[in-house]
């Protein structure tokens, strides 16, 4: 495959695409990657590219004579060939494993061309390009970025390129379905432990694992590329078999909730990790400045306010209620408390990563409702970011009513809005 690159910065184009596993193959002489520079085409003295664009208007256009002389030069170079001249550009069609696919089974020849600042003179894309690619839908500066992706992404299911063909068959993209998840060593990093099966060694059942967490991520992460799934009949199987899984992952060992001790804090600091990752991922600005930590756990136990929820033995949640009134409730606005009595507060509840959709969060509020109820105390407030979309779920389920706003002081930078919910026990 050859791949001729038209741009004004061929230094900095070769720099990213010579090294590594197309560097590797080039030098095995399966590809030829080139990058040409525009500039040595022109036929003014100045070596001008651009000029003003008619009608007026921001910035310049690339003129199209050196564009033109530049891939004459370069088709004569490379001869006779399946050829397929590519301008990139924002307005092209956003560009796919399917494409780079395409490209790769159908051409080895192919040239693509960079713009940079307003673009490119129509007339030449009218007149000597085939197809229009873009990388998305945004505006880079210049078309470099988006030819060194095609470029990578096609070369790398060029024959020869990677050691099998199964290095992207069953990559993400490749059918339509998100690559699996992988690990490395060591066996347990974080607490956080490989799953068993793939240290197993039984190469079907990997298989079958695979399969069914490649379903579940393309599931749960592209709902877009799900809808236009075509699964095999094993496929279909794999999917019932996930489903039910899923729906037997509720908790069927005795869930106990106790009082946290100092020895605990190892385990909810990891706790507390794995949620403000899981918030950072979801982009909600809450507990990612340091809060809560290990000192916010001991001031938890001196007051006893502190409690984790065990479940074979592992401590899969964590959370404080408190019965001192909240500052911040004090002044809530855009609503009113339901009631003006005592009242306990849930703070800092979390639970491990694994736990997540086994209705262990259900068990964790009622255990503090459980709490508030042996301490005489009616009403339970919380508070949590607005866009913390789990939470708010989890309230709404389990009986708790949106009161209004509060504001609590979280450091510079940080998104000081929470919204508060009671819940009056019955
Ligand atoms: C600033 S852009 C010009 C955008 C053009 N004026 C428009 O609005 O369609 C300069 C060059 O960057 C490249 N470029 C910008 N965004 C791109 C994208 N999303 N995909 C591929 N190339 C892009 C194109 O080669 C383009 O000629």
């Amino acid at each position: 495959m050859r791949i001729d690159i038209m741009t004004l910065f061929p230094e900095a184009v070769a720099a990213s695409l010579k090294i590594s596993i197309l560097g590797r193959a080039e030098k095995k002489g399966i590809l030829d990657i080139r990058c040409v520079q525009i500039r040595d085409y022109t036929e003014n003295r100045q070596q001008q590219v651009d000029d003003y664009p008619y009608g007026g208007g921001w910035g310049c256009v690339m003129m199209a004579q050196p564009l033109k002389s530049c891939l004459d030069a370069v088709c004569a170079d490379a001869g006779e060939r399946a050829r397929r001249v590519i301008y990139l550009t924002p307005q092209g069609r956003t560009f796919d494993q399917a494409a780079a696919r395409r490209l790769a089974a159908d051409y080895d020849h192919l040239v693509l061309v960079c713009g940079h600042y307003e673009g490119v003179d129509e007339r030449f894309i009218e007149e000597c390009v085939d197809e229009e690619i873009s990388l998305g839908d945004f505006v880079l500066t210049g078309g470099e970025l988006a030819a060194m992706a095609v470029t990578d992404a096609v070369c790398r299911l060029v024959p020869g390129v990677l050691s099998d063909e199964e290095c992207f068959t069953g990559e993400s993209h490749w059918e339509g379905l998100l690559e699996y998840p992988q690990y490395t060593r060591p066996d347990v990093w974080e607490g956080r432990a490989v799953p068993e099966v793939l240290r197993g060694g039984n190469d079907a059942e990997i298989r079958r694992w695979r399969r069914k967490r490649m379903l579940e991520r393309t599931m749960e992460k592209r709902p877009d590329l799900w809808e236009r799934r075509s699964l095999s009949e094993e496929d279909e199987t794999l999917l019932t078999e996930l489903m039910k899984e899923r729906s037997r992952m509720k908790l069927t060992e005795p869930v106990e909730c106790r009082a946290v001790t100092e020895a605990d804090i190892p385990d909810v600091e990891l706790l507390f990790r794995q949620s403000s990752n899981y918030l950072k991922k979801h982009r909600v600005d809450q507990w990612q400045n340091g809060y809560p930590n290990a000192d916010t756990v001991r001031g938890d136990i001196e007051r006893g306010e502190g409690f984790v929820m065990m479940y074979g033995g592992r401590t899969a949640g964590y959370f404080c209620l408190s019965a001192r009134p909240e500052k911040a409730y004090d002044t809530l606005t855009d609503g009113k408390w339901r009631s003006d009595g005592p009242y306990a507060v849930i703070h800092r509840s979390c639970v491990g990563a694994e736990y997540r959709g086994t209705g262990m969060s259900d068990r964790l509020i009622l255990a503090a409702e459980e709490l508030a109820r042996a301490m005489g105390i009616a009403s339970v407030r919380v508070d949590t970011h607005r866009r913390n979309g789990a939470m708010k779920k989890l309230l709404s389920r389990c009986g708790y009513q949106f009161r209004g706003n509060v504001l609590y002081s979280v450091g510079e930078g940080h998104d000081p809005r929470r919204q508060a919910f009671e819940k009056i026990l019955k």
